[in-house]
């Protein structure tokens, strides 16, 4: 994986910034081709401000400006759509395309991982389409497995791959003497 940029900062998005996130977010997505222009999920994407209320919106940001996201489901969270009890779950990855391969994807994977963990969560998992070979590249990076079992059709013409994570037990503090 590459080094991310020194000055690279994930947090979660503030308000003023929820319509360039959603513009963000369906920007990555069509320039890979990942969907048709005129797919109804574009309008999924692009509500940025309903994933800050429902789930939590991440930013990946340096001086330039907004880079990437992510929104990790918590447990509450109507945008879980694989998570059982105990689960993690994360959602619409994206990345600018002028500012990829320098491992923005990766530090908002590992910032939902820490998100997980810190829930008490033991797996993480998460629905990705066939062609989203970059984004399995990271995946397979982290040690996701497929999980064909959970694989899923959001509509007739679109098949969605699971993939899961088992996340180490937290370290448990001896008390020494
Ligand atoms: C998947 C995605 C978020 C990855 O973002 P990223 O910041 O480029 O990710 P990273 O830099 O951490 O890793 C990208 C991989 O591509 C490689 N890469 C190198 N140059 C690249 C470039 N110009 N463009 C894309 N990837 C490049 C990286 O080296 C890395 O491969 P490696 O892990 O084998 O080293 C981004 O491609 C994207 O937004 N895709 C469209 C949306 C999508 O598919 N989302 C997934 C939803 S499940």
């Amino acid at each position: 994986m590459q080094n991310e940029p020194m000055s690279l900062q994930i947090r979660l998005a503030e308000p003023s910034e929820y319509d360039e996130v959603g513009d963000l977010t369906v920007t990555g997505y069509l320039a890979d081709d990942l969907l048709p222009p005129d797919s109804p999920y574009v309008s999924d994407l692009r509500a940025a401000k309903r994933r800050a209320e429902e789930a939590e919106l991440w930013v990946a940001v340096d001086g330039g400006g907004i880079l990437g996201t992510v929104t990790f489901c918590p447990p509450d969270s109507s945008y879980r759509e694989l998570a059982s009890d105990g689960d993690g779950e994360f959602r619409m990855l994206t990345v600018h395309p002028d500012a990829r391969g320098r491992g923005i994807g990766a530090a908002l994977v590992r910032r939902c991982l820490d998100r997980a963990r810190e829930f008490g969560q033991s797996r993480v998992v998460i629905s990705s389409a066939e062609q989203m070979r970059t984004a399995h590249r990271i995946y397979d990076r982290f040690g996701f497995e497929r999980l064909p079992e959970l694989d899923w059709k959001p509509a007739p013409d679109v098949q969605l791959l699971a993939f899961a994570l088992e996340l180490e037990p937290p370290e448990t503090s001896v008390s020494g003497r």
